[in-house]
């Protein structure tokens, strides 16, 4: 097709190169649609856009497969971190090729080309000296013999004194931590005190980068030479980023005293591995030199020169991606640093935070499972709501509503439509376009200027807006039939319904290209339709697409309405598996076989049970032992009324020490289970034992 001037206006950006990038998921879990909506979504029409635009694109991703988050999920499901990363590699593998999210590679940092990439990364830096060897005490595990990791370590948060604080942070109030700040620290794997024990490692001196941070990030030069433009970065990445500047850098130990993980390769560095944050986005540089390989290309060329390296991540990313990363590129100084780092904020669900550990999330193979034909469903939702510039909210109302009355209401009825009409009027074929009346001349204008503002939209980072202008087209085709009635001029005037058909049928032919990067399957299905196929995003705005003469196709339902019980359905799976959040207390100190053969636990048959006077909670018990009869206070009374418990057989600890309770000689103790609500239940034999018995 020959390109008018106008469209060559289009064209704002000259043929340029990118490597982009979306955060390695740590492969401990299942993807949920808050990644999809923050990171993955918004890269892939991002790459996909570009792609349209034939610039040089390389979009790379992959399982971040190391670090304490995957030992622990193993120890948690009493399995090993390979197996872990296995599984949940394979399941967020599967979940983005189903998706289509389109990574031109999806990589592992399991991966030997990985763990060597990232090795000759670190000895480049270690021979530059960029790191300093720093001697400090940290907490040991004396009984497993190694050094724990912060998330291995629990105890009460200083701040609020949740007793279930990590090493890191406290996830009650939010406060980080380090795990020398935890009141009473208990080894998860032992459930003993640690020891503090001095041990090496090779830090990063963040300190002394902060001068030039601050202009790159500020004002985008580097030594003096512009390198970005950092109005294009969002407020909240540059916010983030210079209160962690102007807090002041310190120090970050690139290594850990861990058996999994990429070994650090120097001598005398036996059991150390590179911290998982200095070897992920590392990643990203593995990942294309396996890319490379397999497709006879230079890794380098992705990396170095005129290039624009673009990183899409979550909030929580942010000072590991424009802070620690450009830093280490920096320090490496053969490579490029990001020109943007697009963070998103986070997608909250049905009115509550989205939590892996709650599992108070939609996890996007299970939608996939569910909903396989829908991925662009999803897709278009998600970028409706996307949290770019502040949290935002999934609710499957919302899901919805947008599918029933903008996908299909407004995009499907125009569709359908258009291509019904030519059916029934023209067998098919797209008629001739005959004489345009101003109404027909300003619908053109405006489908011409929809491309170039989705373009500037999509450069700016803006995919909720950039989806809305795409919309736009179908707004305006519907709009456009309405307004003309051809099923009511084509009784008067059928000459002047081939007009309006064929430009109905051009307005079709401009979605199938704009929502390409939005709607992949949609758009491919319009492609078909109209037999038109065209990936060239410099087509879009022409009111030439589909040539007089073509056969079309009858169409078929592009979104069928989603029914209310979908969303009750929904909604009700989501409560039904939601986890009330536990703070699991760590294991106590470990007894001796001979201490616990020192508790004197038999079977008793409570004989006469009262309530303690002005004591709520209290029962005053007179319990047949086997060998005596003898009065047990106990805490029951707000879980059972005194003619309840009375002939009922129970456990007893008969050699506590007696113990005075409200003046009253309580000698002994019934034992009880609780459960996570703080419900009590006697524990009691199943079958009907007699007082007397004993417990083995
Ligand atoms: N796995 C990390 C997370 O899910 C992201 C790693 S991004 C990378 O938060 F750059 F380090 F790879
Ligand atoms: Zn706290």
């Amino acid at each position: 097709m020959n390109k008018s001037p106008r469209e060559c206006l289009s064209l704002n950006m000259s043929k340029s190169k990118f490597t982009v990038t979306a955060a390695l998921p740590y492969a401990n879990g299942p993807l949920h649609l808050g990644h999809v909506a923050g990171v993955y979504l918004p890269a892939d029409i991002f790459v996909r856009f570009l792609r349209m635009n034939d610039h040089d694109v390389a979009f790379i991703c992959g399982s971040d497969e190391h670090g304490a988050a995957i030992t622990l999920r193993a120890k948690k499901e009493g399995t090993t971190p390979k197996e872990i990363v296995d599984k949940y590699d394979a399941i967020i593998g599967k979940a983005f090729k189903d998706f289509e999210i389109s990574f031109d590679i999806y990589h592992r940092t399991s991966a030997e080309i990985h763990h060597k990439t990232s090795q000759d990364f670190f000895l480049k830096l270690y021979e530059k000296g960029k790191f300093t060897e720093e001697v400090s005490e940290q907490y040991f595990d004396e009984e497993y013999q190694q050094f724990l990791a912060d998330r291995y370590i629990v105890g009460e948060c200083p701040k609020c004194q949740n007793p279930g604080a990590y090493g890191d942070q406290c996830e009650k109030c939010g406060t980080d931590l380090s795990p020398t700040e935890l009141v009473n620290p208990t080894s998860t794997l032992s459930g003993k005190t640690p020891i503090l024990k001095t041990t090496s490692h090779w830090y990063l001196p963040m300190g002394r980068h902060e001068e030039w941070l601050r202009d790159w990030i500020k004002e985008g030069t580097l030594d003096g030479v512009k390198q970005h433009e950092p109005k294009a970065w969002r407020n909240q990445v540059i916010g983030q980023c210079m209160s962690w500047i102007d807090g002041g850098l310190h120090s970050r130990a690139m290594t850990r005293d861990l058996d999994w993980g990429v070994k650090v390769p120097l001598p005398n560095a036996e059991g150390k591995v590179l911290y998982v944050w200095l070897d992920a986005p590392i990643g990203y540089i593995s990942a294309t030199k396996q890319w490379a390989l397999d497709n006879q290309k230079n890794w380098e060329d992705y990396w170095t020169g005129d290039r624009k390296l673009i990183h899409f991540i979550g909030k929580d990313n942010i000072v590991f991606h424009a802070v620690i990363f450009p830093i280490l590129l920096k320090d490496h100084g053969d490579l490029i640093l990001p020109d943007n780092v697009p963070a998103s904020e986070f997608l909250n669900l049905e009115g509550d935070k989205l939590s892996t550990s709650r599992n108070w999330a939609v996890w996007l193979h299970e939608y996939l499972q569910s909903y396989p034909d829908k991925a662009d469903e999803l897709k278009y939702v998600l970028t409706s709501i996307a949290p770019e510039t502040k949290d935002s909210e999934f609710t499957w109302k919302e899901y919805q509503t947008r599918i029933n009355s903008e996908l299909a209401d407004i995009l499907g009825n125009f569709v359908n439509r258009a291509l019904v009409l030519t059916q029934k009027y023209y067998g098919g074929l797209v008629p001739d376009m005959g004489k345009m009346t101003v109404e027909d001349q300003s619908v053109l204008n405006e489908m011409a200027a929809i491309p170039q503002r989705i373009s500037k939209l999509i450069y700016a980072y803006k995919f909720r807006e950039a989806q809305a202008e795409a919309m736009n087209l179908a707004r305006l085709g519907n709009k456009y039939l309405a307004d003309q009635e051809p099923w009511k001029v084509v009784k008067t005037d059928p000459e002047r319904v081939k007009t309006i058909m064929h430009i109905a049928l051009q307005i079709t032919a401009n979605l199938s290209i704009v929502l390409q990067p939005f709607l992949p399957e949609t758009a491919r299905k319009l492609s078909n339709f109209l037999n038109v196929h065209t990936a060239d995003w410099n087509d879009a705005g022409r009111p030439d697409i589909v040539q007089a003469g073509t056969q079309t196709r009858e169409p078929s339902i592009l979104f069928p309405k989603i029914e209310d019980d979908i969303v009750t359905a929904e909604v009700e799976k989501l409560k039904s598996t939601v986890m009330t959040e536990t703070t699991t207390t760590p294991q106590k100190e470990e007894v001796s076989f001979d201490d616990f053969s020192k508790m004197d636990i038999r079977l008793g048959t409570i004989l006469e049970a009262e309530k303690v006077e002005k004591a709520d909670k209290l029962l005053k018990l007179l319990v047949d032992t086997g060998l005596d009869k003898r009065t047990i206070v106990s805490g029951i009374a707000a879980h059972y009324a005194p003619e309840d418990v009375i002939g009922k057989t129970v456990s007893v600890l008969l050699n506590l020490a007696p113990r005075k309770i409200r003046g009253i000689e309580s000698q002994g103790m019934i034992l009880m289970a609780e459960d996570a609500e703080g419900n009590l239940s006697f524990m009691v034999p199943e079958k009907g034992f007699n007082a007397g018995g004993g417990i083995c």
